[in-house]
Order: structure tokens, then sequence, then C-alpha cells
């Protein structure tokens, strides 16, 4: 497809080879704009609790609040250097909606985001901030209307507007060089933590925790210890409310591609995906939008059939029992994708050694409604009393 060869001649030129001061223009603006380096924050009551050293990496702290702004900040701009004259993206929890918005915005970028219905009810207060910021929000009805399908509608329009058009996508998926050029940009992630715990500690990690959807602050988080091979590597994901797929339904009531997906091809990447014996996909279910995918990117799956990453997950319940955990023992509010990496620590930590880093991939505001509307649901144990208050979000 010539738009892939476009973008990976481009990707060559400017991000491996930084060709006309590509990478010193991306560096510069994401500290000026975006806010990094993000701290690599000793989580004082976490690693009393544990008896184990916690370090968080704080890219809720980077602006917008997620990861996301190192990929989009690093496409919008590279689309500029194509000579492009606009972006679109597809969003899930809206967090890389609404990091590419700010960026579009940022370097003067007309813009439009993909998002699925379902997704635009759960994630109301990221589809303000993408209109604020000047995007369009584009509704998603097909299927379920959560990420496969906007994914699947951004790269129909791209494929008929790809003279002027970049499609900036949001995680480590898709066809190459989508899944290295995301990591590349995410890649600072574990650059910096790996810089920080050496300067504070003077050691590498035990162990590395990041939530795994697509990948995207998976592989950003991991990337610069895969060669430090006492550094355990562990994927959360999403285990919803049961690993098991109902083949008849044609619902995987989780997220955990790594962990139970078998290998196939979706949106371009042969990877490992939530599907029935006849190849369909089938629909997958997060208590998070942004881990509500069937798919993972194909380095991650590659990753783990190498046996370098452990892929885990934990179930709805200890996501949310771990957003209330961090929220009220470190007063940081996670976003629920973030969570899931905290539920496996609560469970695990005797396991994971001495020193752990945890990336906090996001900040939870966007998820209040949706974490108190789930919290009511259940009896959990770590939850506050939200009183009178519960039912006016
Ligand atoms: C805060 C946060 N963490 C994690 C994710 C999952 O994406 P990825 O696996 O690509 O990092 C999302 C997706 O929207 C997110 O918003």
């Amino acid at each position: 497809m010539p738009a892939i060869r476009e973008l990976e001649d481009a990707y060559e030129r400017y991000v491996l080879n930084n060709e006309d001061g590509f990478v010193d223009e991306f560096r510069r603006r994401i500290e000026d704009f975006g806010g990094r380096p993000t701290p690599l924050q000793y989580a004082e009551n976490l690693s009393a609790r544990y008896d184990t050293d916690v370090y968080l990496k704080r890219e809720d702290l980077l602006h917008g609040g997620a990861h996301k702004l190192n990929n989009a900040l690093g496409q919008v701009l590279l689309a500029k250097y194509m000579g492009k004259e606009r972006i679109i993206a597809e969003t899930g929890a809206g967090q890389h909606g609404t990091a590419t918005a700010m960026a579009a915005a940022h370097l003067d970028m007309p813009c439009e985001i993909y998002m699925g219905e379902r997704d635009i009810t759960r994630q109301r207060p990221n589809v303000f901030r993408m209109k604020l910021n000047g995007a369009e929000v584009v509704p998603v009805t097909t299927g379920r209307g959560t990420l496969k399908e906007a994914i699947s509608e951004t790269m129909r329009d791209w494929a008929t507007t790809v003279e002027e058009t970049h499609y900036v996508i949001g995680s480590i998926v898709g066809p190459h060089p989508f899944p290295t050029m995301v990591r590349d940009f995410h890649a600072l992630i574990s650059e910096e933590a790996r810089a920080q715990l050496h300067e504070r500690a003077g050691q590498l990690p035990d162990a590395v925790l990041a939530c795994a959807g697509g990948g995207s602050n998976t592989m950003g988080t991991f990337h610069h210890f895969v060669d430090d091979e006492d550094v355990g590597l562990y994927a959360v994901e999403a285990g919803g409310s049961s690993l098991a797929v109902d083949e008849e339904e044609g619902v995987a009531p989780n997220s955990a591609s790594l962990s139970t997906g078998t290998e196939g091809v979706l949106h371009g990447a042969r990877t490992k995906l939530l599907q029935d014996g006849d190849g369909q996909i089938v629909e997958s279910h997060s208590v998070s939008s942004g881990l509500d995918y069937a798919g993972v990117g194909p380095e991650l799956a590659h990753l783990v059939d190498e046996g370098r990453v452990q892929p885990v997950n934990v179930d709805d319940d200890a996501a949310l029992e771990g957003f209330h955990r961090l929220s009220q023992r470190e007063g940081i509010i996670p976003a629920l994708e973030t969570a899931h990496a905290f539920g496996y620590l609560e469970e695990h930590h005797d396991d994971l050694g001495d020193v752990v880093v945890v990336n906090v991939s996001g900040r939870g505001d966007k998820d209040l409604a949706a974490a108190l509307e789930e919290t009511e649901q259940r009896d959990l144990s770590n939850a506050p009393d939200m009183g009178e208050f519960s039912g006016g979000m």
C-alpha cells in the first residue's frame, strides 16, 4: 500500500536518521509542551505495605494526563515534516484522541477523531476536551462501538485521503511501521526510568509492570530494559469478568489477548487475537475502555512468545480495588487502565523481587463517573462510602 511505504520512508528518514533535525525538535517539544521528563517517584506507602521498593513512573503527569502525548506529538510532527495537511485518529478511552487533538492544536493542524459511540458515552469528559482543542469527534456506530470499530473506520478514511492526511494510530498496533514507530516515541519512558532509577538507587529494577491494551505504554516502559535479562517484564492485561471465550455468542468477557489469544491478523498486523475457531474477532470487554481491544501489538506478542515478557492479568474487581488503593494510599487517582497494574502488584508483590517500577500510564479524572458506577455495583474492600454524592456524577 503506497501510504504505508510513504510512511516507512518518512519513519526511516526523520525518526531513525534525524533528517532535518526531526528528533531534536520532537525532544524539545515533548519537554517544553509535554513536560518531560516525568518523575520517577518512590511510593512510600505502597513500599511499606509490600516490604518492596516501589517506584512509580508518573506518565499521568505528562501534559494531557497520560503517556499518549509522546506518540501523538511525535506523529503529528512527523505529518508536518511529510507535508500532510490533515490529521485523523481513532480513540478508545479518549486519551489518545485528546492527546492528538492537543498536539494538532499545538502544531496548527486540522484534526478529526473517530470514536465508538459506546466509548463516547463512557468517556464524556474526553469528548469535551477534544472539542475544546478544536478537533471534530466522529461517532462510530458499527459493531459494539468501541476501539476496534473506531480503528477500522479511521483506516477507511485514510485509504481514500492519504495524499493530504496522516493517520495518527494510538498504540503499537496496525501495519509496519506503526508498531515500531509508536514504540520509539514512547521509549522515552524507559529511557528516563532506567536513568532515574540508576541515579536514585544505583541499580536496575527486579521487575517492571505496565498495563497492556494495544501495548504502547507497555513497550515504552519495557523497551530500554529488554536486553537486561534479569529485569522481569510484566504486561498486565484486563482479565475482565472471566478469561473464558463464549464462541457461540462471539464474546470474550476480557481483553487478555496476550494471555489467552491465538495468532491471527487484525488491522494489518499478525499478532495474538481474541478470535473464534473461524478467525472471527470476538467482542472483548474491560471495565476500562482503553484496554478494551481484541488484539495487541505484534512486538509485545513476539516478546511473550520468546518468554521475555510475562503476560499476566487481573479481573475488573482487582483493577477497581487497585484504583481505590492507589487513590487512598498514595494520593494518586489512576486511570482504570493503569489500575490493573496496581491490582497485579497487590496480588503478586511477593514474587516480584525487591525493587519494582510500575508505570502510572494515566490519571483517572476521565474515569470518575465510570469508576463510581462500577464501584456501586460491587462490594469492594478499598472503596470509600460516597454516600449522598454517588448519584450526582
Ligand atoms: C491511561 C491509559 N493507559 C493505558 C492505555 C492502553 O493503551 P496502551 O496499551 O496502548 O498503552 C490507555 C488507552 O487508552 C490509557 O488511556
